[in-house]
């Protein structure tokens, strides 16, 4: 991915916990790799107490540098990488500094990126003063999630944005999109004849999404306990996952093309009736138990957390699709907190044959299936029956792997690398639209009324398992379970 388009990246919230673990590793990342970055192109750090460039580099070398790279850094790249940093201190309640940022970047070339990795409550703030001093021209925006707390306070931020900001300089970011198995899925659908003609109805019985956690809440309680797993992971990442793998083939990879398709999918998600809300929706939260034989407390105990605090820490689904691919078909979504594992995958059902001549066990189901697993060893992985050697004809499951990182050994990215490249070089295919978080803030907040208005505690579940029952007892119903892959 070469460029030669340069830039300036201002940081706001540049001494975070987002910027240190991820952003500038990202940048970093890219400007090791070499050609992905023009040489030109320049990072400006934005933070309030801090005092000087100087001050601010021996934060990043204290704080950034352990975060780039488990194999040890090339500290020649690490020099001239601290070379593209230049540093403003700001305070945001005072105009006079917004004027400095303005002349410290005008003084600078390329096309200008304003990244927001800071709370929400600030966005508009700090949209606003860049306005007030002309920024806003022709300069990209990037918003982090949580991206408001509801549809309302959702559309206040982008309708205060949207003033200021057009849609196509807006780069909402949700990290999913930007993984690599992600877009592999898309070349897997949309690149090969093989697999679109089976997915649809007719060949898929019934499709699961998890996104499963080891830690807890860390040192986020409190942000926590005010959003639950219903808003940190099921309105964003969840639903982007269940889009693309649901979405029509889009005309092209434009990002309007792709983006039309997701939102047709999130339009068609069957509204759920707060009469069945417990039926199709299971909220849990951890109680202490035991992660790979250390004991962990529970999220009741963790600091921040409120007390008797009914915040889910864990999610599972069932949601329909109303359109002629997908309609009666359950797609099982699944996320939380201190579970078993740490995984993130997509299990594709397929139908049993319709009648065996080979023995009842070819009816099995989910012997075919095709797992496409996120993370950890991202593989995809397509499950079918073989005879088993010997005599007498018995089938058994075998799979076909394709390990990512066995067929492709160089050029591997990490999400946040990939987004940030996509902002610098102006592709919005990856970020989500106004029009798509709407539609999933639509399809979620019933469930959040109901749960708020029932004032019914989440279900206990252990830390260390893989939810509450009820979780398994929802899919048990549809006579199938979750399908958890050895790591
Ligand atoms: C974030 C959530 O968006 O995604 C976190 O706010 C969660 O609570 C994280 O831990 C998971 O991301 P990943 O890439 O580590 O699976």
């Amino acid at each position: 991915m070469q460029t030669d388009s340069s830039f300036t990246f201002v940081l706001f919230g540049g001494t975070g916990d987002l910027s240190m673990r991820k952003i500038l590793p990202a940048l970093f990342e890219a400007h090791r790799a070499g050609g992905m970055l023009a040489d030109s192109g320049k990072i400006v750090a934005v933070a309030r107490h801090v005092g000087d460039r100087g001050e601010y580099l021996q934060w990043v070398n204290g704080h950034v540098k352990p975060h780039v790279s488990k194999n040890g850094v090339d500290e020649s790249a690490w020099a001239s990488f601290l070379e593209r940093i230049e540093f403003v201190k700001l305070d945001l309640g005072n105009p006079e500094d917004f004027v400095l940022l303005r002349d410290a970047v005008q003084a600078l070339p390329g096309i200008r990126v304003f990244y927001l990795a800071t709370g929400p409550s600030l966005f508009v703030p700090i949209c606003r003063a860049l306005a007030s001093v002309g920024l806003n021209e022709n300069a990209r925006i990037v918003l982090e999630k949580p991206l408001g707390y509801d549809l309302k306070s959702s559309n206040a931020i982008n309708d205060a944005v949207g003033e200021i900001f057009a849609e196509e300089q807006i780069y909402r970011i949700d990290h999913y999109l930007g993984k690599e198995p992600v877009q592999n899925l898309l070349a897997l659908r949309f690149g090969n004849a093989l697999f679109e003609p089976l997915w649809r109805r007719e060949w898929v019985e019934s499709i699961q999404i998890t996104i499963a956690e080891e830690l807890g809440v860390e040192a986020r309680g409190d942000f926590y306990d005010n959003t639950g797993a219903l808003r940190d992971m099921v309105q964003n990442h969840l639903l982007q996952l269940l889009s693309i793998v649901a979405m029509e083939p889009p005309h092209s990879m434009d990002s309007d093309s792709v983006r039309d398709e997701k939102l047709r999918v999130l339009r068609a998600l069957k509204p759920i009736d707060p009469l069945d809300i417990g039926k199709v929706a299971v909220r849990g939260q951890y109680h202490s138990g035991v992660i790979r034989g250390t004991s962990v407390p529970a999220y009741a105990t963790e600091p921040g957390v409120k007390q008797n605090s009914t915040t889910e820490t864990f999610v599972a689904l069932k949601v329909e699709i109303e359109n002629w691919r997908w309609a009666g078909v359950p797609f099982f979504l699944r996320t939380g907190k201190r579970l078993a594992d740490r995984v993130a995958e997509i299990v594709v059902n397929f139908r049993a044959v319709p009648h065996s001549a080979l023995g009842a066990s070819a009816l099995r189901a989910g012997a075919n299936r095709l797992v496409i697993r996120l993370q950890p060893n991202e593989t995809i992985r397509l499950y079918c029956l073989a005879k088993q050697p010997g005599e007498g004809m018995n089938l058994a499951s075998v799979h076909l792997d394709l390990a990512f990182d066995q067929f492709f050994r160089e050029g591997q990215m990490e999400a946040y690398q990939r987004l940030l490249l996509d902002v610098i070089n102006g592709r919005l295919a990856l970020f989500v639209r106004r029009d798509e978080q709407e539609a999933a803030w639509k399809w979620v907040e019933p469930i959040l009324n109901e749960w708020k208005a029932s004032n019914r505690p989440p279900k206990p579940y252990a830390a260390g398992t893989w939810g509450p029952a009820a979780a398994s007892a929802m899919l048990a119903q549809h006579g199938t379970c979750w399908l958890e892959e050895e790591n």
